[in-house]
């Protein structure tokens, strides 16, 4: 049985195996290879993107949706374990899909679940799905995962994205730029993750035409909100910084834009019009990809 709870399982192999399938789907998503088959989301935390383009990825294959996007209206408002939560689900469903706010969860899941789990994020830890789909979203427009310039912007310590996608690009020689005001900055551990793999980065807290113009990816983020304890920091950091587009002007002709999304101000939307702006685009590549996740996690072959 495969689950998929953090990116740094996945060899670049089998990266390459995932988004090869999610190509096949960005040629054809309606194929019925999930006859049959119940998939359960459980969402914990709130979420447009993950959950709905998951849900159109089992309906699009042809399976069945069961779950909740509000946790209130589960028994774990009663007080119901996460144990017993996921237990009575594997009863049901093939394959669960989860997000949940606490670190660890969904690895805790797979531990406890007699069926597949996918980490839909699990706290300020990873979010493997989105590290594949921006993955993908970097070899369309690149041509290439190999020798990027990949610059991040925004919050650092608690982007979970972030987390996961140095992770995820650590096997296709990366260079980063990590930009972030000190109390957002990268924590220790990825610092150490660059230097026990060779990759080299930088940090500076100065987001400007010097990091923009010297990168192929500009991979922006918001400030977490939820994620912090004392609200007055929040308000004191969340306007940090803001992408306009005059400040795309010298920027490399390849570069691109991404940003997981949700966006709360750090991209203005006179930047939505510039054919740089790839963040829809890689919400759609979300589709692809996770129509490929699901056959990778539940070892069904899809035919060229
Ligand atoms: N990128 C992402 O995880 O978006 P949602 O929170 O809307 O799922």
């Amino acid at each position: 049985m495969k689950h998929i709870v953090s990116i740094d399982q996945c060899t670049a192999e089998d990266i390459t195996r995932i988004l090869d399938r999610a190509e096949l789907f960005e040629q054809e998503p309606d194929r019925q290879l999930l006859n049959g088959k119940v998939v359960a989301t459980l969402f914990f935390e709130p979420s447009t993107r993950t959950r709905l383009s998951f849900e159109t990825a089992v309906s699009r294959l042809g399976g069945r949706i069961i779950g909740f996007s509000d946790a209130s209206t589960s028994s774990s408002t009663k007080g119901e374990s996460l144990k017993d939560t996921i237990s009575m689900v594997s009863n049901y469903a093939d394959l669960i899909i989860m997000r949940h706010h606490l670190e660890g969860a969904a690895r805790y899941a797979s531990e406890v679940s007699r069926v597949p789990v996918v980490n839909a994020g699990d706290g300020a830890n990873q979010h493997p799905s989105q590290t594949l789909l921006d993955l993908y979203s970097i070899r369309k427009t690149q041509g290439s995962l190999y020798d990027k310039t990949i610059a991040m912007v925004g919050d650092l310590k608690y982007g979970r994205t972030i987390h996961s996608l140095i992770e995820g690009m650590s096997h296709f020689r990366p260079r980063f730029i990590f930009v972030a005001p000190e109390e957002l900055s990268l924590p220790e551990e990825y610092k150490q993750f660059c230097y026990d793999h060779r990759l080299p980065f930088i940090e500076t807290k100065h987001f400007d035409e010097e990091v923009i113009n010297n990168c192929d990816i500009l991979y922006m983020t918001r400030v977490q909100r939820e994620r912090f304890t004392d609200l007055e920091e929040y308000e004191r950091v969340k306007d940090v910084y803001v992408l306009t587009n005059d400040m795309l002007a010298d920027s490399r002709p390849n570069l691109r834009v991404l940003h997981p999304l949700p966006r709360v101000g750090e991209i203005a939307y006179d930047v939505d019009d510039n054919p740089k702006a790839y963040f829809i685009q890689q919400a759609l590549n979300g589709l692809y990809t996770r129509q490929s996740i699901i056959c990778e996690v539940l070892g069904i072959d899809v035919p060229n």
